[in-house]
């Protein structure tokens, strides 16, 4: 099997997201919205970070960090696999690449957002020992509420 690369995110990997979007079925806007966090987040390394997940040389994933001084907190603020490539590892090194980001700036933990409803990626942040926050009721619509995972670094 092949090996998961984590390269820092480049500009000219904007269509890569939009690609790995669009063939998760994200709406047009969020994806564009995604695109360009990614690379927002990738010029600016004081308190951002994003990373670029290749199998053979094709960008097939990646993740946006964002790190808080006032709370010495980070966010994974966005992560996503090709579907053709799920369950490969391929989230896992990406998030374990951003935990390295986060201790790296002294964070005491690192947590994420998702809908209640996103079963995969709840079990997947379980599988990555993440563990239930909280509920954020009505965070993304009124009828769609949020659920908050974390893992602090230290007990
Ligand atoms: C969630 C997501 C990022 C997981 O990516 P992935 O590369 O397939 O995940 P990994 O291969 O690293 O999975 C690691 C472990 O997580 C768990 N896991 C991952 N996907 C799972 C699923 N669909 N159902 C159950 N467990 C799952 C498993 O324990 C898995 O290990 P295993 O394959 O050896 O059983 C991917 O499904 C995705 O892009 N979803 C859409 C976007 C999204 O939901 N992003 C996260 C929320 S912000």
């Amino acid at each position: 099997m092949s090996q998961v690369q984590i390269i820092p995110f480049k500009t000219e990997h904007r269509s890569a997201v939009v690609r790995i979007l669009t063939a998760i079925g994200w709406a047009e806007q969020y994806v564009t919205a995604a695109a360009e966090n990614a690379v927002t987040f990738s010029q600016n390394p004081e308190t951002l970070a994003a990373y670029a997940a290749q199998l053979n040389g094709e960008v097939v994933g990646f993740i946006y960090v964002k790190y808080a001084a006032w709370n010495q907190l980070t966010q994974i603020e966005g992560l996503a696999v090709d579907p053709a490539h799920h369950r490969k590892g391929v989230a896992l090194a990406l998030v374990r690449q951003a935990e390295a980001f986060a201790r790296e700036k002294q964070a005491r933990g690192i947590y994420v957002d998702t809908p209640t409803t996103n079963q995969r990626g709840r079990a997947f942040y379980e599988a990555a020992g993440y563990l239930f926050g909280y509920i954020m009721p009505r965070y993304y619509e009124d009828q769609l509420d949020g659920v908050t995972y974390q893992k602090f670094f230290t007990g």
